[in-house]
């Protein structure tokens, strides 16, 4: 009889539905906040060099992400295709991180170290010189754009502000690192580094 009035009583129902989904969420997110596994970098995981900085900024800026997830699921066809899948200790120092779910392309989260650094700047600039049935658009300008080293080393300041581990002599060196590189420089070598440290296998 009660719970024939408590489903006939929309507002209180919906109260009701409200606190039930309230409290499985904190259940579910606030664990997440505390667990050392989740917020620990995995062994060699180091906040991005400067070189990187600049291109995980130009995969974001490019939108890659639109068709490039950057998470292998634990599913056996895709740590058979991939490698090891993701760990949430690889992507500490991703703000934000590009895990995503739109694969129109592969996953990247392993690429690193598969091509040579020559096939990148091929492919990037004109895809189907490589990969004739691609339909990845081409990147041309990248070769044309100077990285910011100036905005690279405010980058590295405010993610220190934020906690992560630059020192004041990495940050002071950043300038001459990037000096000279182009937008391109910086995609391969960030596209180089993903999943360097992941666990190896399957
Ligand atoms: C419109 C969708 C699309 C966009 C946007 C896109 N890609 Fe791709 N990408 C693809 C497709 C499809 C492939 C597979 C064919 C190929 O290798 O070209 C691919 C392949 C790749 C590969 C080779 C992966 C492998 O394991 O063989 C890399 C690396 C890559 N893309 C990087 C990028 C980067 C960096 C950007 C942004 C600057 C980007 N892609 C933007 C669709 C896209």
């Amino acid at each position: 009889m009660s719970h024939e009035k408590l489903e006939t009583n929309f507002p209180l129902m919906a109260a009701l539905v409200a606190v039930v989904v309230a409290i499985g969420g904190l259940v579910e997110i606030v664990p997440l906040m505390y667990q050392a596994q989740v917020v620990k970098p995995l062994p060699g995981i180091e906040p991005y060099p400067p070189l990187q900085l600049a291109g995980r900024d130009v995969y974001v800026r490019e939108g890659c992400y639109n068709c490039h997830s950057q998470m292998v699921r634990t599913l056996r066809y895709e740590t058979a295709r991939y490698g090891h899948y993701s760990l949430a200790g690889e992507s500490v120092y991703d703000r934000p991180f590009q895990w995503g779910s739109k694969r129109t392309g592969p996953d990247l989260a392993r690429v690193g170290g598969r091509y040579t650094d020559d096939w990148h700047r091929v492919h990037l600039l004109d895809p189907r010189a490589v990969v004739p049935e691609s339909n990845m658009p081409g990147f041309p300008w990248l070769a044309e754009n100077a990285v910011d080293a100036g905005l690279v080393e405010k980058k590295m300041r405010a993610l220190q502000a934020l906690g992560d581990p630059y020192s004041d002599e990495q940050i002071a060196a950043a300038a001459t690192e990037v000096v000279g590189k182009t937008e391109l420089d910086a995609v391969v070598a960030y596209l180089q580094a993903l999943g360097k440290h992941a666990p190896k296998g399957g």
